[in-house]
Order: structure tokens, then sequence, then C-alpha cells
């Protein structure tokens, strides 16, 4: 038997000594004695009686032990021609310094702070500090607008709002202030306090009684030390897309993470402590979470937090750059950057001008990896290049080549196989398993492994119905796949109304809900097309109110700022058809998943249900005036 399967059926039949084994690797403030609580299914809890700080194991446990003066973070950053670095003992210093920040101001722990920053040091610090202190973080994604920011504002209801005078996408420079100031505005719940990381590219005026000055607040501020934390107190929160308006607030423990990340760094990166680990993904994703700032650090790597692009800032040598520059040993991104590298630079020129001997493998996930992408990265890189595949709710991969284990052969277009800890089947809608080479929809049996989340913030019941309800004894993720004869996975896109654009998780519900709210608009439906470049597009299909005499190109245009305003550039809505009526089952459940493969070019077959089937040849028919529909 070969090391994986050793390791994996070990962590399947033996969570326990697995996973205990695994977390004396992390510096408890008391070590557990107890490592799976499964006393209140589905709830499973992971070293309940453990205590620990994971700021303390991210910072200061390096520090104390030889690591001060290594480089934690690289900030690099080509549109601010920027390249700053931190260590160890510097990032441990602004990092206690901010937490003494947040204690002056009164938070405390438990308390909730959140993060709308862009990809600078603050941002990581900002995490960092409340990690320190036990107050709950909930990093907000700068490319969200203010409406998605104030969603977050009412649920999480934060003490404080950690955020910047801007972020800059490219060469635009996107003011962060007024977009806050906004969502404040449109909440309900209001904050004590904003802290503003003023920028030279912008700087924000501070409203009077409750914006303070990031810099001077530092300047006043004394260190913090680490609280005690119980293993199972959030660490963060993180929202992420659900199929309806409102996002699910995942939350993340501190001890199950702790364990969980660390030993992923060894075994599925197979990266050694003061080696350069580069996720190039953002902090405002579980990706920058996970792997820009908790794992790296937590395994005492560097670090590096890019505020760039992979094209354009300057040209699609940016990568190569970054790598050659700062010895990067593994890459960590999502597909649709290497679709947009090869779209610019298809035969490597600008790869040839750098040296990549540091350079190790190449990590993707937050999509699936197209055949033809992975074969172009291949074919450049000459190194391993591995798919994996995990959710905001797992926080780490559930599928990949476990390199630092055994070096499994890879198949294009799947992420390998099971990590250990991970017990993926696929089943049929009746909740009955599969056989293998047959697709289905992909669960995996309880109890999760540690660091995935143990519910939704303040939410068990939506927890159970989203995720555990579905078919008992499993958590349902969501995707489809199914397992091939030699048992690889393919994961083959979102079974729900949640679609993937440009790596980033978003829900056409939500624009479904914003596009509702135009006074002539009667009823739409918003499926994600295939896309060749961003792996998927949300197309509007918008049915108008009886006697709007208005242009259709018209009402397009204001539907698109509409989303643009009140969810964010991110989601890259750009296209709507104005439809007379919406395919749809007798008892009215509109057919998206039907509209979205007549839009791919797929086949299709209507449902029995179906009101009227010729309306498909009517949606086909509008869908080829724009450029959809092409049969494969
Ligand atoms: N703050 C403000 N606006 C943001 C933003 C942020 N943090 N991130 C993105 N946006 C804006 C962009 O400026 C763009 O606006 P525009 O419509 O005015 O041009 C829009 O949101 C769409 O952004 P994006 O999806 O990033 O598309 P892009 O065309 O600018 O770039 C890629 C395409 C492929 C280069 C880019 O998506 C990328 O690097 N993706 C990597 C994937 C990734 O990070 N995934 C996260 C999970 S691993
Ligand atoms: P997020 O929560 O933003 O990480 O998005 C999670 C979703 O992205 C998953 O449910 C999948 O649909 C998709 N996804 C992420 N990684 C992969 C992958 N490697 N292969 C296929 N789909 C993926």
């Amino acid at each position: 038997m070969g090391k994986y399967q050793e390791a994996y059926d070990e962590s399947i039949k033996n969570p326990s000594k697995f996973w205990g084994e695994a977390a004396k690797d992390i510096r408890w403030i008391k070590e557990p004695t107890k490592v799976l609580d499964d006393s209140n299914k589905p709830f499973y809890r992971w070293f309940t009686d453990g205590e620990i700080n994971t700021c303390y194991n991210a910072l200061d446990y390096h520090v104390e032990n030889g690591r001060a003066d290594q480089t934690a973070i690289i900030y690099d950053s080509p549109v601010t021609d920027t390249i700053k670095k931190y260590s160890y003992r510097e990032l441990l210093d602004e990092t206690s310094r901010f937490a003494g920040v947040l204690k002056s101001l009164g938070v405390a722990k438990g308390d909730r702070v959140i993060i709308y920053m862009p990809m600078i040091p603050q941002a990581a610090i900002a995490m960092l500090a409340c990690a320190r202190i036990g107050a709950i973080h909930s990093v907000v994604f700068g490319g969200f607008a203010s409406n998605e920011l104030a969603i977050r504002v009412d649920d999480a209801k934060p003490r404080i709002i950690i955020s910047a005078s801007c972020g800059i996408e490219g060469k635009k420079v996107i003011e962060y202030k007024p977009l806050l100031d906004k969502a404040i505005e449109l909440s309900r719940y209001k904050p004590e306090k904003c802290i503003i990381y003023q920028r030279k590219q912008a700087s924000s005026p501070l409203t009077a009684g409750r914006d303070l000055d990031w810099d001077e607040m530092m300047k006043k501020a004394g260190p913090a030390g680490c609280e005690k934390l119980k293993a199972t107190d959030p660490l963060y929160i993180l929202y992420t897309s659900g199929t309806t308006g409102i996002p699910k607030g995942v939350v993340r423990d501190n001890g199950g993470h702790a364990v969980a990340l660390k030993w992923s760094m060894k075994n599925v990166y197979d990266v050694s402590p003061g080696d350069v680990y580069w996720a190039a993904s953002d902090v405002g994703w579980v990706v920058g979470h996970s792997y820009i700032v908790y794992a790296p650090l937590l395994y005492g790597c560097t670090t590096i937090m890019y505020e760039g692009k992979p094209v354009g800032t300057p040209d699609p040598g940016a990568f190569w750059r970054v790598i050659s520059q700062h010895n990067v040993k593994v890459l960590f991104t999502a597909p649709t950057a290497f679709r947009a590298i090869k779209k610019e630079d298809p035969n490597g020129e600008f790869f040839k001008k750098y040296d990549l001997s540091s350079f190790k493998a190449l990590f993707l996930a937050g999509e699936r990896l197209d055949p033809d992408t992975y074969e172009w990265a291949s074919r450049l890189l000459k190194k391993p290049v591995i798919d994996h595949w995990w959710q905001t709710e797992t926080g780490w991969a559930i599928a990949a080549n476990c390199i630092g284990i055994e070096n499994l052969p890879v198949k294009a277009g799947s992420p390998t196989k099971c990590v250990p800890g991970y017990q993926v089947e696929i089943l049929d809608s009746e909740g009955r398993q599969l056989p293998n080479e047959t697709e289905g929809i992909v669960a995996i049996r309880l109890p999760l492994p540690p660091g995935t989340l143990p519910t939704l913030y303040q939410n068990d019941d939506k927890f159970k119905e989203s995720y555990t309800d579905p078919f008992p004894g499993y958590y349902f993720t969501g995707d489809g796949g199914y397992y091939d004869r030699d048992g690889y996975i393919y994961i083959m896109g979102r079974v729900d109304d949640v679609i993937n654009v440009a790596g980033h998780r978003l829900s056409t519900g939500a624009m479904e809900e914003v596009i509702a709210k135009h006074p002539d608009v009667a009823e739409c439906a918003v499926v994600g097309a295939a896309d060749d470049f961003k792996g998927q597009l949300p197309l509007g299909f918008v049915v108008l109110k009886a006697g709007v005499k208005r242009s259709g190109d018209e009402i397009i245009k204001e539907l698109v700022q509409m989303i643009r305003d009140q969810i964010g550039a991110v989601a890259a809505f750009k296209q709507a058809l104005i439809v007379e009526r919406l395919p749809k089952t007798r008892s009215g459940k509109i057919l998206r998943a039907i509209m979205r493969k007549i839009a791919d070019g797929a086949e299709y077959k209507a449902p029995s249900t179906i009101d009227d089937p010729a309306i498909l040849t009517e949606i086909e028919g509008h869908l080829k005036t724009i450029g959809y529909a092409k049969k494969q």
C-alpha cells in the first residue's frame, strides 16, 4: 500500500489518533485531552478542552524559537511600486501594538471586527491582532459594494470596522471610504468606531467622532498580549455566497484550524519552514485567510502579499517576476489567472525572461482546472501542476494530490484523491451512494476533519438546513461530480445557484434580488454561462412588466449598473436578455439549469413537468443573437 493510502485509511479509521498526532505540532496553552467530540451531532467539535492562541502560534512562537529575523511577510505591490519586508519580530511588534489599539477601544474577546481592506500588510496585521485578543474578525472582500458590506455589518454586528482610504486595481484607485460610509448609512447596526489606514494614493477625510487614523492610534498604543482562548472559540467569520442574497457566515474555530492548516503545509503543499510560499489571491477570500495569512505563518514560512494582477501589472510576466525575485517555492492561485496569462502570452515569451529555479509546484483552486489550462501550464512550467478542490466552508483542501505524503500521478480535469480526513461520496438525489463513473451529488461523510466549519454564525438551524439535513450523516457540498474507475474524483460544477466568476464565488440569487427591484422588471433569472476566460459569467433573463415601452438596451444598462452598485464590480454582470417569458415547471419553478445548458450549447432535455416546451426554442433563438447557444 502506498503512503498516501496508508495515511488516508488511518485518518478515516481512527480520526482521533490521526488528528491527535497532528495536534502535537501546535503550542497549546492547555493541551486537549479530547480530540473529537461527537456528543452533539451533526455539530462535531475538535479539541474541545484545549486552550490556544492562534496569533501566538503564528508569530510569538517563531520569534521565541529562532525565526525572529526571518521574513514573515513580503508585501509586493507593483501598483504602488513597493516591496516591503516584515520580519517575524517586526510583524509581531506591529500586530501586538495594533492589538493594543483595539483593546484601548474596548474591543474584547468575542467582539466582532470587520476588516474591509485591500491587499496591504495592515490587513494581515489587523486579522492577527484580532486573533491575539480573541476578537472575531470578519474580512469583507474589497470588490464588494456598500450594500454587500452593509449586509455583513448587520449580521456580524462589529464593534469596530477597519478599512483603508483606497485600494488599487491595476491602474484604478478605488476609494474605500465612500463605500464604507455608504455601507454604514445602509446598515441598521452601526459600529462604534472605524479605523482608517490612510494611503498616499487617496486620503480620506475622517468622520468626526467615529473614524480614527491607523497611524495616529499606533503611535499611542502599547502592545497587547495573547488572550487564552478555547480551541472551539471562533477565530473568524467569513461570509460566502449561498443561493440567496443573504450570505452565509462561515465560522472558523481556533484549535482545529491551527492543527489542520499547519498539517496541510507539509502534507499537501510539501513546503518546509523557512520556504517562501505565495498564494496569489486576496485576503477577502478563504484562500487568502488560510494560505496568505494563517497557514504559512503557523508553519514558519515567508508569505507574499501581492497587490497586483497576473497581467497588466505591468505585463504577463508579473507572476514569474515575483517567483524569481523572492525565490518562491510554491504558488497557489486560480486557473483563471493562468488563462489570463495564456491569453496575453500564449508562447511564454515573458516566462523565458526569468530564472525560476526556486519554483517547485503550482497549485490551483477556486474553480475547476480545465484540461487545456492544465496542459498549457504543465508544458510551460515543466513542474507539477496540481488542481485541488475546496470551499470556504472547509477552509482547506478536500481533494488534492498530497505531494508531501506521496506524489501520485495526476489526471487532467481531476483534483486527484480525497485529502486525509475527508470521506467523499457521490450520491443520487435520494442519498444513495453511486458507483464509480456515475455523476451525482458530492457529499462528505461526517465528521468533517478539523479546520472545517463548526456552524454558521449564530445560525445552527441554517447550518443544518444548508449542509447536513439534505443527506443525513453527510455534509452536502453543493458540487456535482464523480469518481473514475481508479478512484480519482472529478468536480464538475455546482448543483445549486452558486456560480464561479474568475475564481470568485457569487450567488445568482443575490443578482436576481437586485434585478427584481428595477421598476420595469416583472421577473428574472440569472444563470452562470460558460466563459473561456472567467470560467463562468452571469447572464440575466429579464421579463418586463406589461406596458413598459422603454428601450430594452437602456433597461439592461441600468441593471448592469445596479448590480455593480449593489453587489460590486466583481460580479462582472455585463449581459442580459429581455425575453417574453421564462421557462418554468407547471408548479412555477424557473428552469435555470436548462437555461444554462442552452446558453452553453450543451445537450438538454425538457423535463416532463415543463409548462410550455416551445419557450426553450424561443430562449435558444434569443441567446444565439448575442453569441451564446453555440452547439459544442
Ligand atoms: N477591490 C475593488 N474592485 C475590485 C477588486 C477589489 N479588491 N477586485 C476586483 N475588482 C473589480 C475589478 O477592478 C473589475 O472591475 P471593472 O469591471 O471595473 O474592470 C471587476 O471587479 C472584476 O474583477 P476581476 O474578476 O478581478 O476581473 P479582471 O478582469 O479585473 O481580472 C483576472 C481578471 C483573471 C486577472 C483576475 O480575476 C484574477 O487575478 N483572478 C485571480 C483569481 C483569484 O484571485 N481568485 C480568488 C480565489 S483563489
Ligand atoms: P469558494 O467557497 O469561493 O472557495 O468556492 C467553492 C466552490 O468553488 C466549490 O464548491 C466548487 O464549486 C468550486 N471549486 C473550488 N475549487 C475547485 C476545484 N479545484 N475544482 C472544481 N471546482 C472547484
